[in-house]
């Protein structure tokens, strides 16, 4: 299915940029651009450089929640805007005081437009992460001529997505950085490794692997190809290069040994993704509620605030475990540099 064992993956937020893109191809990775947060025609103006270049990518969804936000979550949600006020006031900037509707496009993340805009206008594959597309969508993808992955962490969801009719799996560990795609239950605390998780989802479905979180060396690609999966995917391995959009802040986190963990945290967004360790994910993580995408809008002028403050103590530093082998330099130097050590 890949012609390529390695996946440039997508990183939504700005660190995916066409350049990124378009880097990571050119020294022989298959990239995903990063639909999530987008609207359509920002997805558009996104893809369209990878488009002129005659290459081949992915574009990555989000799937919004399917139901609405319960009772006790809200509740939660409340009690966690008053705790955030003091940090807020602190950078000098407030809690947005209303949660946005449920119909909100913002909350749907543009879903509809963006399956919309890859049904007019195909690309050759579409992944989809927080959750499983629903199987007509697939379908109507696959009929245009795109093949389809969905994002599992564990082999139930690896069996829930094979009833949606998909063609590959990205199967991640809990080790990777940034978000967790886990959509039936948070990612287990099970102490399987990648490669065994790999395996048990390979015994338990036919379907294509895409082995994803805390790839820090061409080693680890081995062992994820070796347990049966196609390619591996690189996510925090490429935030420090030059075509990363991720801020300086965050590059120069990921380099700078006052950090020294990485954890999950619902502190910024309300789903669980690993970050380094600072002090809003200290302060905050132990009363965030499981509430996406409410809390990201919730904490959103709060995190641009300290960004514009030049101060990574309350900014979301997304890391997957190798984060101290993620280099700086041309993202190409990165992906050759993988390459080399598989062959
Ligand atoms: C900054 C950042 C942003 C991410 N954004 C997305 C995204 O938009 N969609 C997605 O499916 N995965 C996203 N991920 C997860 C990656 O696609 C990938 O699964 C993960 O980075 C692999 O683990 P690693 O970071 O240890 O390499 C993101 C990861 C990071 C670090």
């Amino acid at each position: 299915m890949f012609v390529t064992p390695l996946i440039a993956a997508p990183m939504a937020g700005g660190t995916t940029t066409p350049e990124l893109a378009l880097a990571t191809h050119g020294a022989g990775a298959f990239p995903f651009a990063a639909g999530g947060y987008r609207t359509a025609e920002q997805l558009a103006t996104h893809i369209a450089p990878l488009r002129a270049a005659g290459m081949d990518f992915g574009v990555n969804l989000f799937v919004p929640r399917p139901f609405p936000l319960g009772a006790d979550e809200s509740a939660a949600l409340a009690t966690y805007r008053t705790q955030l006020l003091a940090t807020a006031r602190r950078y000098g900037t407030e809690v947005p005081g209303t949660v946005l509707a449920e119909d909100d496009p913002k909350v749907q993340d543009f879903w509809a437009e963006k399956v919309d805009l890859l049904l007019a206008d195909p690309v050759s594959m579409v992944s989809f992460t927080f959750g499983l597309a629903p199987a007509p969508v697939v379908a109507r993808l696959q009929k245009v001529g795109t093949r389809v992955m969905a994002s599992v962490t564990s082999v139930a969801e690896a069996l829930a997505a094979v009833e949606t009719g998909v063609d590959a799996l990205l199967v991640q560990h809990a080790n990777a950085g940034g978000h967790t795609a886990a959509f039936l239950s948070g990612p287990t605390n099970s102490s399987a490794t990648l490669p065994e998780l790999i395996s048990a989802v390979r015994d338990a479905v036919k379907l294509p692997i895409v082995g994803a979180g805390g790839i820090a060396g061409a080693e680890d690609v081995k062992a994820v190809l070796a347990a049966g999966a196609e390619a591996a995917a690189l996510g925090t391995a490429l935030l420090r290069t030059d075509e990363s959009g991720a801020r300086t802040l965050h590059k120069d986190a990921l380099a700078d040994p006052a950090y020294t963990a990485t954890v999950m945290t619902r502190a910024f967004t309300g789903k669980l993704a690993r970050a380094l360790v600072n002090d809003f994910v200290r302060d905050h993580s132990g009363s965030a509620p499981e509430a996406y995408p409410e809390v990201h809008f919730l904490t959103a002028p709060l995190r641009a605030a300290a960004s514009a403050a030049n101060d990574p103590r309350a900014l979301n530093l997304w890391a997957g475990t190798g984060w101290k082998s993620a280099k700086s330099g041309p993202a190409a130097a990165v992906v050759e540099g993988f390459l080399k050590g598989l062959s």
